[in-house]
């Protein structure tokens, strides 16, 4: 579908006063759901009136093993919000977005508030990444082994470092090492834990027939091998050698996301961030993967802060590269 189309329809005819339509509800709605989320999840609720749309999360959704506290299911709702708030811009309307409850209301799961106000274009870079929503999705394979430009770098590190954020990346030897050593430290213990390993056979969804829409990932998307390997490890899996892991994340534009605090809010933002790179990347023709499963170890976030030299708490890495093509396909 056309991100202008909506627009153009009712343009001059449509007032906030009017509310969504069936079919802008249903924007809405894909936007959201085309949002990653851990285990894909969705830990998210959609709720739209007049000219309004109120993301909440469910924390409900719970993965007491990989996810206790929840920080991933705050990253992944950040990342709905990215969604939802270009699809009300690319629905062709000003928005206003509120974080977290309402002042003096105690409403938890609240999310973000994202209402329409006035009628107004999307800039061409929001269009590009609403129309990269459908496009993204994680990539868990080795990358072409063409490095990215210093546009490109340049580009996906000023869409990281949003306000409140910090974005790096890892870089030269020293630090692909240090990397390499708390991944494949993170992966050891991970494999072997069989509480973790129980719960996450339960959100892999097996078959030739992707993945089910209630949610969870299809067990042949996880990564084998690179550095995707020691992304989401199972016990079956094979982990590769540290020094050729070092390589790899060398020769990978891997980003460090991080916020100086380490609170729900923080969470939220990281979410909005890494979806905002991430989308990004997909327009730029770039495909990309994030990781935060070695992270859930407070070892290994204290590892990576003291390495790295970062000034707050790292939330996820984000592995970017070009596509290797498959034979048959067209590169996006
Ligand atoms: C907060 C968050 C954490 C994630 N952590 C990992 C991870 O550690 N390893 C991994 O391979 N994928 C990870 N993912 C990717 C999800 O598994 C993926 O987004 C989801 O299965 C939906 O698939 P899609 O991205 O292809 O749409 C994460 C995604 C989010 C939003």
């Amino acid at each position: 579908m056309s991100w202008l189309r909506p627009h153009r329809r009712r343009a001059g005819t449509s007032t906030t006063e009017q509310g969504w339509s069936a079919e802008d509800v249903q924007t809405l709605e894909k936007a959201v759901g085309r949002a990653p989320s851990v285990h894909n999840t969705q830990p998210w609720e959609l709720t739209t009136s007049d000219r309004t749309a109120v993301l909440r999360e469910r924390s409900a959704v719970a993965l007491w093993q990989h996810d206790p506290e929840g920080r991933d299911r705050r990253l992944s709702c950040g990342a709905a919000v990215t969604n939802l708030f270009l699809a009300v811009r690319a629905l062709g309307w000003a928005a206003r977005l509120r974080r977290g409850p309402e002042e003096g209301t105690d409403d938890p799961e609240l999310v973000a508030t994202v209402t329409a106000t006035q009628r107004q274009h999307p800039s061409v870079a929001e269009g590009q990444r609403y129309r990269a929503i459908t496009r993204r999705s994680s990539y868990r394979r080795p990358f072409h082994e063409q490095p990215l430009s210093h546009v490109a770098r340049e580009a996906l590190l000023a869409a990281g470092g949003a306000a409140d954020v910090h974005a790096r990346w890892i870089t030269g030897f020293d630090e692909a090492s240090s990397v390499a050593e708390m991944l494949g430290y993170a992966a050891r213990v991970h494999r072997k834990d069989r509480y973790y390993q129980r719960e996450l056979a339960m959100w892999l969804v097996d078959g030739q027939g992707g993945v089910d829409p209630g949610g969870g990932i299809a067990s042949e998307d996880l990564g084998t091998e690179g550095v995707a390997a020691v992304g989401l490890t199972r016990s079956q899996h094979r982990l590769p050698d540290e020094q050729r892991l070092a390589e790899w994340i060398a020769n990978e534009s891997i980003m460090v996301l991080a916020t100086a605090t380490d609170d729900p809010a923080s969470h939220l933002r990281a979410g909005e961030a890494m979806q905002f790179t991430w989308l990004t990347a997909t327009s730029l023709g770039l495909a990309a993967s994030v990781i935060t499963q070695p992270l859930h170890l407070t070892e290994v976030r204290a590892g990576l802060r003291e390495r790295l030299g970062l000034p707050g708490f790292p939330h996820v890495l984000l592995r970017f590269g070009y596509p290797v093509p498959v034979p048959g396909q067209r590169r996006a």
